[in-house]
């Protein structure tokens, strides 16, 4: 069994201060394997953000994966945000943009889907495809980390990232088990199962772990256990107008067939 946890949208700048020190203990309870990340660590990509999310990175015990989110570059510095997008992150956060981990019998595939041309979007850049099935590793369970989700529910105004149908359909057929993103601060996970389109593809969109920002209503996180055909995830939520986290919701899924169901 292999565990990780996985954080998004963290939006240092117009973060939840005080929720800092409780996550990193849990964090550090959890122990996991692998700290997955997927976008959005600052909320304007600014070198103080930055350098917040930064000292955020340092304090986590654990290896981290992370990759950008479309609040990594910058939105209101045109002229930077088409000539050097990623320069600030790759300074504060290095790279590569789109990296790969090994945590025990899990390959966790990074991908950059940050677009400079289409800040809200997103994409999957030409040829990004054939190289996450280059890297799936066919011992292991593989996974997809990115921050705009593969799939949206019907209720979502925003466009899928360009190519994300496309992605998710040949990343499933190619053995692709799971994909965590965020991006939307909302969590979904079931309903994404319900929508039965990629029932291979166990679709955790996470929610934001740390924005501050009011209508999100609570901010949470995700610890996975991964076993062959198995995950139990487990959900931290720390609403808005409590102080810390609750205890976790536990889910069980198993993968049979290659469909994806609740237990
Ligand atoms: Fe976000
Ligand atoms: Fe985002």
């Amino acid at each position: 069994m292999t565990r990780l946890v996985h954080l998004s949208d963290l939006h240092f700048g117009f973060h939840r201060e005080a929720l800092i020190a409780p996550l990193l203990d849990r964090i550090a309870e959890a122990r996991p394997e692998l700290v997955v990340i997927t976008g959005d660590l600052t909320h304007r990509a600014l070198e103080p953000q930055m350098e917040e999310a930064a000292r955020f990175l340092d304090r986590i015990e654990a290896p981290t994966l992370i990759v950008p989110g479309n609040h990594d570059i910058p939105l209101l510095n045109p002229l930077a945000r088409m000539l050097w997008p990623f320069r600030g992150y790759l300074r504060h956060f290095g790279g590569p943009l789109g990296p790969v981990a090994q945590a025990g019998d899990v390959r966790v595939l990074g991908v950059n889907s940050a677009d400079p041309f289409a800040w809200q979007r997103g994409l999957f850049r030409r040829g990004e495809i054939g190289r996450l099935i280059g890297g799936i590793d066919p011992q292991a369970m593989n996974v997809v980390a990115l921050h705009h989700p593969l799939e949206q529910l019907p209720t979502v105004q925003k466009r899928t990232a360009r190519r994300a149908d496309e992605a998710a359909s040949r990343l499933q057929d190619a053995g692709v088990g799971i994909a965590l993103s965020g991006h939307l601060h909302i969590f979904a996970l079931d309903e994404l199962l319900a929508t039965n389109r990629f029932p291979g593809l166990l679709q955790l969109q996470a929610g934001t772990a740390l924005c501050a920002r009011i209508s999100d209503l609570q901010n949470e996180f995700a610890v996975l256990d991964i076993a062959p055909g198995a995950v139990r995830l487990e959900r931290h939520v720390a609403p808005m107008n409590r102080e810390g986290f609750a205890p976790p919701e536990i889910r069980d899924y198993a993968l049979q067939d290659g469909r994806w169901a609740r237990v």
